[in-house]
């Protein structure tokens, strides 16, 4: 299937010379959801605001629809939703005209019926006649994203949608997500809580120092980098391993009082229990036991820390 966006090669170097984007290639299949993490300063609003043709590319290529975000800018533009991460709206105009306007920036007819539709999903209908500047800060989040669904775009950006929102808001958040998934609709946010990732995307990207670092399917991700590990903290301390558990994920640590087996998820049961019989005929004997698997999150870390 094409892409409904491809990303070759791009960068970015803003005015003051700084370079934000090195070189980024991604393609984003319709339909899906695609998580991008990423620190602070990562990059990721500057690969958005391309995408949505607000910002210019200094090199590479960005197709949308198979259209070029630069040379066909209204094509593209009609066919995205943007939800800032930058609250930039009239104060003074009503929450019902505000995102009533959005829908004709974008080049289509008015439809009352579904700028109805996305304020009730929104829960800002009753909300429909005041003024921006009457509104809290959690509502005016939700007027955005209202305003990013006015033209009933086939691609949804949302740029770090839950930062500092409360949990109703998240919660609406991701059920209308869930609703514009069903309908097909691409979405791509940004985020830098993991867990979000981890819950709702289908594919996570990992950017950091304007470089992709990483595109995988979420469950991939977790199978090809998570990794388990059975900890035993031993009755006696060993000086060393003996050697027939030498190279099988074994390692000593805390001065020989804790043993870390590091193992595959496939096949854990039958080698644990393997390997506890192996300890126990060798008069190995631990006093407790624990196991870990490493979270996105670890995985995050260890990619980010790994890349500075
Ligand atoms: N207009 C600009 N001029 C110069 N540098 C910028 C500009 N906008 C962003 N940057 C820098 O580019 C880097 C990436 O920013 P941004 O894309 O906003 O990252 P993120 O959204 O991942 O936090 C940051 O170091 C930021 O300071
Ligand atoms: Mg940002």
């Amino acid at each position: 299937m094409t892409p409904i966006i491809s990303i070759r090669n791009l960068t970015k170097h803003y005015a003051n010379g700084f370079e934000a984007l090195k070189g980024i290639d991604l393609d984003v299949e319709k339909g899906e959801i695609l998580a991008l993490l990423g620190p602070n300063g990562a990059g990721k609003t500057t690969m958005i605001s391309i995408v949505c043709g607000i910002v210019n590319p200094s090199g590479g290529e960005v197709l949308v629809g198979g259209n070029d975000v630069v040379k066909n800018f209204r094509a593209t533009r009609t066919m995205i939703g943007l939800v800032p991460q930058e609250l930039t709206t009239d104060q003074f105009e009503t929450v019902w005209n505000t995102v009533s306007f959005s829908r004709g920036l974008h080049g289509k007819k008015p439809n009352p019926a579904h700028i109805e539709k996305v304020l009730r999903d929104l829960s800002l209908w009753d909300k429909k006649d005041n003024t921006l500047r009457q509104l809290s800060g959690g509502m005016k989040r939700r007027v955005l994203i209202a305003k990013a669904l006015s033209h009933e775009p086939e691609i949804l950006f949302l740029d770090e949608p839950t930062a500092g929102v409360d949990v109703t808001l998240r919660k609406d958040m991701w059920r209308v997500v869930e609703q514009l998934r069903a309908s097909g609709v691409t979405i791509i946010l940004t985020t830098h809580y993991i867990e979000e990732a981890e819950e709702i995307a289908d594919r996570v990207g990992v950017i950091n120092g304007g470089k992709l670092l990483l595109v995988e399917d979420k469950a991939a991700l977790m199978a090809k980098l998570g990794r388990k590990q059975l900890i035993l903290e031993l009755t006696e301390p060993l000086e060393k391993l003996p050697e027939h558990f030498a190279g099988n994920g074994l390692s000593l640590e805390q001065g020989g009082a804790r043993l870390v087996y590091n193992f595959d998820a496939h096949n854990e049961q039958e080698s644990i229990a393997a390997l506890l019989t192996r300890l126990s005929a060798d008069n190995i004997h631990f006093k407790d036991l624990s196991t870990r698997q490493s979270s996105l999150e670890d995985i995050f870390v260890a990619l980010v820390g790994g890349a500075k």
